[in-house]
């Protein structure tokens, strides 16, 4: 399926699509429409509500928009998803959206958001779907702006390879583990990567030896399938800063020794979420050119049990010297991390570091399942990945360290431990990585609750959500690192 969307050519013998105020104040329907539907009651334009006609010769679409003082720009992504559906499940090819001024210093934005909604409206996941495929149709869309509206029709490129990069992220996430290994998942990197000018290496199990990622290998161990590193290298600015993008890519989470009871479980083929946003963001950064440098990380395997597994109450060695005491083999993200965080600190250029990482259960109770919590010893970048985060319409939030949690990451009889405790275990979860970034500006993502959802909502689909790519996009696209 294919979504075409141009701007100010009109499509003749198309669906006409409306923007309507509670007030019918805005739009450029005709009067007599406007007059009729007012004296049948019959479309009260409150946000998202819709009428329509539909007809051989000329079909129509009204959108209701509600107060426009109150409408966002997200509602504004809500309503091109919108549109976009209603065509498809009308199998109405062809269409003119009459757009409207919401706010004449920002009506790009609200623009960009419409369209972005449209792309958003093609992922499915139907890929093992045998008979209720996603048969959809292509659209072609014209947009009609108002007069004087400046519009760089390059940026719809722009958008359709964003959502494009969402889309990547969440079918890898969706993907089951039995199809979406760490051999598959280092594969697609690159495949999807390498032809965008990326450099894509996969390290095997070897060369992790000869790396000493002994905590990454320890969680490993009972799995299988060979456990893979994968560095994705964009460097478009010779000599520039470096951001790392650190990815948990856990391929599947079966607790270990501390299994996971099956209900639980049966969602953990998305416990590589963290990774493939690292490989989603950095291919839209690519797709788009955007000028500045990004290494992506991912320490991928299975946390699986066998003969060969690491046990609750084994003590491993990381990378970087520092001992871990495996309390609890479920809190395995944070011990792959550990090596992969420290070699984004020692061999890499980077100068800031951001992980990703479906970590913790603790931070789903203490934030709800839309909002990515954000541990950090930088409030630079934090602050820079909160204005990312509102401009994407998506949420983060700072949890804050307090000295006082260190004492839960102590161990008795190693370095540290793996597993502190209920009372702020997103935040002690942090802590722990923090021992491995060598004091380098960094920000952890906890996206345990927003990376994927059980229901759709707004225009997200099902299962896994690609949140938070366009957070990161906006992050690398907006900043640069000094
Ligand atoms: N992958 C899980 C976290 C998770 C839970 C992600 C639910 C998405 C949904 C992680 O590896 C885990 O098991 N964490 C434990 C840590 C605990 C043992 C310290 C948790 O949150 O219960
Ligand atoms: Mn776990
Ligand atoms: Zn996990």
């Amino acid at each position: 399926m294919n979504i075409n969307i141009n701007i100010n050519e009109n499509i003749k013998n198309s669906t006409n699509v409306y923007l309507l105020d509670n007030n019918y104040n805005i739009s450029n329907i005709n009067t007599d429409l406007c007059n009729y539907l007012k004296s049948k009651k019959s479309f009260d334009a409150k946000l998202f509500s819709k009428f329509s006609y539909i007809n051989n010769l000329d079909s129509y679409l009204l959108v209701g928009l509600g107060d426009v003082n109150k409408i966002s720009v997200n509602d504004f992504r809500k309503i091109g998803f919108d549109i976009a559906k209603f065509l498809k499940d009308n199998k109405l090819k062809y269409a003119n959206i009459n757009y409207i001024s919401i706010d004449v210093n920002n009506d790009s934005i609200y623009l960009k958001a419409l369209i972005e909604g449209v792309f958003q409206s093609e992922y499915k996941f139907d890929t093992y779907k045998t008979k209720e495929k996603n048969n959809s149709i292509d659209l072609n869309i014209n947009i009609n702006l108002g007069s004087s509206f400046d519009f760089d029709n390059n940026s719809i490129n722009k958008i359709n390879n964003l959502v494009e990069g969402i889309n990547i992220t969440r079918e890898l996430t969706n993907t089951p583990a039995i199809d979406m290994y760490p051999e598959v998942l280092a594969n697609k990197a690159k495949e999807l990567l390498e032809p965008l000018g990326v450099k894509v290496t996969i390290f095997d199990k070897n060369d992790i030896e000869n790396l000493s990622m002994t905590a990454f290998l320890s969680v490993a161990e009972g799995s299988d399938k060979e456990p893979k590193f994968i560095k994705m290298e964009y460097i478009p600015v010779r000599n520039g800063e470096v951001l790392a993008l650190v990815g948990k890519g856990l391929t599947y989470d079966s607790g270990g020794y501390a299994i996971k009871p099956p209900l639980g479980m049966s969602t953990m083929m998305g416990d590589m979420a963290g990774s493939a946003t690292v490989i989603g963001t950095i291919y839209a950064i690519a797709k788009n050119n955007i000028g500045q440098n990004v290494v992506g990380l991912v320490a991928a395997c299975e946390n699986m049990i066998s003969g060969k597994a690491y046990k609750n109450g084994d003590i491993v060695k990381s990378m970087k010297g520092t001992t871990i005491e495996v309390k609890n083999t479920d809190a395995e993200g944070r011990v792959t991390l550990a090596d992969s965080l420290y070699y984004a600190a020692t061999k890499t250029n980077a100068t800031a570091i951001i992980d990703l990482a479906t970590l913790t259960g603790a931070c789903v109770v203490g934030l709800g399942d839309y909002t990515t919590g954000i541990v950090t010893n930088d409030d630079n970048i934090y602050n820079k990945l909160y204005q990312s985060s509102v401009e994407a319409g998506e949420y983060v939030w700072k949890l804050p360290i307090v000295d006082e949690l260190r004492e839960q990451v102590k161990s008795k009889i190693a370095d540290i431990t793996n597993s502190t405790g209920k009372p702020g275990g997103a935040i002690t979860a942090g802590i722990f990585l923090e021992e491995f970034v060598e004091g380098k500006s960094w920000a952890h993502m906890d996206i345990a609750g927003p990376a994927s959802t059980e229901s759709e909502y707004g225009y997200i689909p099902r299962g896994a959500t690609g949140i938070p790519v366009k957070t990161l996009y906006n992050f690398v696209k907006n900043f640069n690192l000094k």
